[in-house]
């Protein structure tokens, strides 16, 4: 697996983008679930979800999850990550603001700010990030316009709803906590592999919406081999549903007979993600 020249083909549009996630594919740079309005606390727990942007790790964290392990197939994920964790810790709210994109799209991953921090990256974050500002010369706002970054079309107003990180007082909490935080445990896997891979238990676990693209049956046996790894009361939140009724949210609800599932609405002031809901694993 050559990283660097798949994520060229990737920036250059050489390789054609498939309907599958693979293993050195499009990131995404924020969250499209409302994670504030189902994230409970987690005080003390030990937690394992998905990589993606790193936005379910840096709630988590915000939420007082003591650990936190990740796993993604995109290796991708673990950089945009990287990136992301080396903003908090050493941006100030507004730079990590701007260089986020918040106030102004065009000043996006600016590169006078990436200079500013990119010392602070690990060696290979490092390599992968001077790569892609070579290939866009310079220019950040063409990494965030290229394959690189999903084109999911975020509303600011949902980007700062579903992070708690964009309020200024948490934003300061987290760049604590990421201090003691030397580095970041991410597992490179598909989801069907992880049970074979994991090495601990943990209270709870983040499975975002990967099930959507998974075959019913395979995705349930995942869940009932990643179950074993839940300490006793942990809860795998396992499927994140968008709203509208669809073959899968009818296939979640049947599980609901059973007293191990359960469901619940995400909250949120957003109309937009007013019909989201997340299917929950208990382990009794
Ligand atoms: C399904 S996507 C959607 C974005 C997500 N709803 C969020 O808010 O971040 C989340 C992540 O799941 C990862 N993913 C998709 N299929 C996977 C699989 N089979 N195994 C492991 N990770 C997977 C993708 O690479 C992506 O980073």
């Amino acid at each position: 697996m050559n990283i660097l020249l798949e994520s060229e083909n990737i920036y250059t549009k050489k390789r054609i983008k498939s309907n599958d996630f693979e293993e050195i594919d499009t990131a995404y740079l924020f969250t499209n679930e409302n994670i504030n309005g189902y994230m409970p606390n987690l005080s003390k727990q030990s937690v394992l979800t998905v990589g993606s942007c790193g936005d379910h790790y840096f709630n988590a964290l915000l939420n007082e999850a003591h650990k936190v392990d990740l796993f993604d197939i995109n290796y991708i994920s673990k950089f945009i990550i990287y990136l992301k964790k080396a903003g908090f810790e050493y941006l100030d709210y507004d730079t990590f603001c701007i260089f986020f994109g918040l106030y102004d799209i065009h000043r996006i991953f600016d590169y006078d700010i990436y200079q500013l921090f990119s010392k602070f990256l690990n060696d290979e974050a490092t390599a992968y990030w001077n790569y892609l500002y070579k290939l866009a010369r310079n220019r950040g706002h063409s990494i965030y316009e290229s394959d690189i970054i999903s084109n999911y079309h975020h509303h600011i107003e949902e980007v700062l709803a579903s992070n708690a990180y964009f309020k200024e007082k948490e934003f300061l909490k987290l760049k604590k906590i990421l201090a003691n935080i030397s580095d970041i445990s991410f597992i490179h896997t598909d989801i069907n592999e992880l049970p074979f891979l994991l090495q601990e238990n943990y209270d709870s676990m983040f499975l975002s919406n990967i099930g959507t693209y998974q075959n019913n049956t395979i995705f349930m046996k995942t869940l009932k081999k990643l179950s074993k790894y839940l300490n006793v009361h942990g809860k795998i939140y396992f499927a994140y549903i968008y709203g509208n009724v669809s073959e899968k949210s009818l296939f979640y609800h049947q599980l609901l007979r059973s007293s191990h599932y359960d469901v619940r609405g995400v909250s949120s002031e957003l109309k937009s993600c007013q019909d989201h809901k997340v299917y929950m694993y208990s382990k009794n």
